[in-house]
C-alpha cells in the first residue's frame, strides 16, 4: 500500500498559484509542494533551452521532497520542457496549454484573442495546438511582455497594470474577439481587471480547472492505493527573495503561507 503522496507544482513564479488553488479543490487531502522558480522569473522571454534546464532542476528537488507527481503549472515550460520532463522522470507528469478548444467552442464572434508569452506562442507546441483545434475560427495572438513582472510585485489593478492590459486587450477587441484565452498561469490574477478593460461581456477561459481534472483521474489511475494526507497541507518553496515572495503569496493565497528558500544547488 502506497503511504500518503505529495504532489509536485511549479512555475516560474506565483502565476501557479491560480492552478494551485484548482488543484486543493480537487484533491483536497492531498499534501501539496508548490515552488516559484522567482529567482527566474520571467520565463516567458528566455530560451527554451534555459527553461528545460530550470524544469528538469525544479523537477529533481521536487521528487526529492517526495513528490509523486508533477503540474507544470506553467504554459511557457510545458512547452519547452514537458517532453524533456516526461522522458527523464517516470512518475506522471501533468502540463498545460492554452485552451483554445474550450474558446474555439465559446466564440460567438467567431473571434478568439490569446494572451500569452511569447515563448509559449512561439512554440511549436503551440502551433500544433492552432492546427489542431483551431478550425474556421479566427485566432488573434498577443504577447504580453511585462505583465508576469507587474503579478509577481502583487500589482494587479494599479495604473502600470491598467496601461499593460489596455494595450495588449486592445488590437483583440479591435478585431472583434468575444473571448480572450489566458495562457498564462499568472493572467487569471488579472481577470477583474480584465473584464473592467475589455468589458464584462468579455469570455475569459483558462485551463486551471482542467489540468487539475486531468491530474486527480492520473492520481486515481496510477496511485490507486494511496493513502490521503492526513494535514492536507502546502509548503512553498521559492528560488527568489523569501520575504517579498511571502508578502506576495499572502495576497494570493487565502491560507497564511510560510515561504521556503531552495537549496543553494537548485538556484
Ligand atoms: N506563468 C507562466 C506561463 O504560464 C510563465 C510566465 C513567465 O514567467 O513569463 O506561461
Amino acid at each position: 500500500m502506497t503511504s500518503s503522496v505529495s504532489i509536485g507544482v511549479f512555475d516560474s513564479g506565483v502565476g501557479g498559484l491560480s492552478v494551485l488553488r484548482h488543484i486543493r479543490q480537487a484533491l483536497p487531502d492531498e499534501h501539496l509542494i508548490y515552488v516559484a522558480d522567482s529567482g527566474h522569473v520571467p520565463y516567458g522571454d528566455k530560451p527554451a533551452s534555459y527553461i528545460e534546464e530550470r524544469s528538469v532542476a525544479l523537477a529533481r528537488f521536487l521528487i526529492g521532497q517526495g513528490a509523486h507527481a508533477i503540474v507544470i503549472a506553467c504554459n511557457t515550460a510545458t512547452a519547452a520542457a514537458a517532453a524533456t520532463l516526461r522522458s527523464r522522470f517516470s512518475i506522471p507528469i501533468v502540463a498545460m496549454e492554452p485552451a483554445v478548444k474550450p474558446a474555439v467552442a465559446a466564440t460567438r464572434s467567431g473571434v478568439v484573442g490569446v494572451l500569452a508569452t511569447i515563448g509559449t506562442l512561439e512554440s511549436a507546441r503551440f502551433a500544433a495546438l492552432l492546427e489542431r483545434y483551431a478550425g474556421e475560427v479566427e485566432i488573434v495572438t498577443q504577447g504580453c511582455p511585462g505583465l508576469v513582472e507587474q503579478i509577481e510585485r502583487g500589482d494587479l489593478s494599479g495604473p502600470e497594470t491598467r496601461a499593460l492590459v489596455e494595450r495588449y486587450t486592445a488590437p483583440l477587441l479591435a478585431r472583434g474577439a468575444d473571448t480572450l484565452i489566458l495562457g498564462c498561469t499568472h493572467y487569471p490574477f488579472l481577470a477583474p481587471l480584465i473584464r473592467e478593460v475589455a468589458g464584462a461581456d468579455i469570455a475569459l477561459v483558462d485551463t486551471g480547472a482542467a489540468v487539475a481534472q486531468q491530474l486527480r483521474r492520473r492520481m486515481l489511475a496510477e496511485l490507486p492505493d494511496r493513502t490521503p494526507g492526513t494535514t492536507a497541507s502546502t509548503d512553498f518553496w521559492t528560488s527568489g527573495e523569501v520575504q517579498q515572495a511571502s508578502q506576495i503569496f499572502s495576497i494570493l493565497w487565502d491560507e497564511i503561507a510560510t515561504v521556503q528558500r531552495l537549496p543553494e544547488v537548485f538556484l
